[in-house]
């Protein structure tokens, strides 16, 4: 099992199985990552990788509409289009806030 942090939900800790969808395990444990259309579509699932970052799967082509090259390297994905292999802690900022 795989533990996710939930940061900005008072750091809350989840466990979840290997290879899990960020979104799916936020939905399914209540961890609180912004979401609507659960499809890589609208952005708003996007959230930081602040520890674990080597612990998640490739960027998707879909990412790369919502988030820039210097998101990336600081961490920046997309909840719904994550998948999660080792441990990791992850926060947000509320839905409509710009990235720093
Ligand atoms: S929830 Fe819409 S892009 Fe992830």
């Amino acid at each position: 099992m795989v533990e996710i942090t939930f940061i900005t939900n008072g750091g809350k800790v989840v466990s979840a199985p290997p290879n899990s969808n960020l979104l799916r395990v936020s939905l399914k444990e209540k961890g609180g990552i912004p979401f609507k259309c659960g499809g890589g579509l609208c952005g708003t699932c996007k959230c930081l990788i602040e520890q674990g970052l080597e612990n998640t799967d490739a960027v998707k082509p879909k990412e790369r509409r919502h988030l820039r090259p210097e998101d990336f390297e600081k961490g920046y994905r997309m909840a719904c289009q994550t998948f999660v292999n080792g441990d990791i802690k992850v926060s947000w900022q509320s839905p409509g806030t710009k990235l720093p």
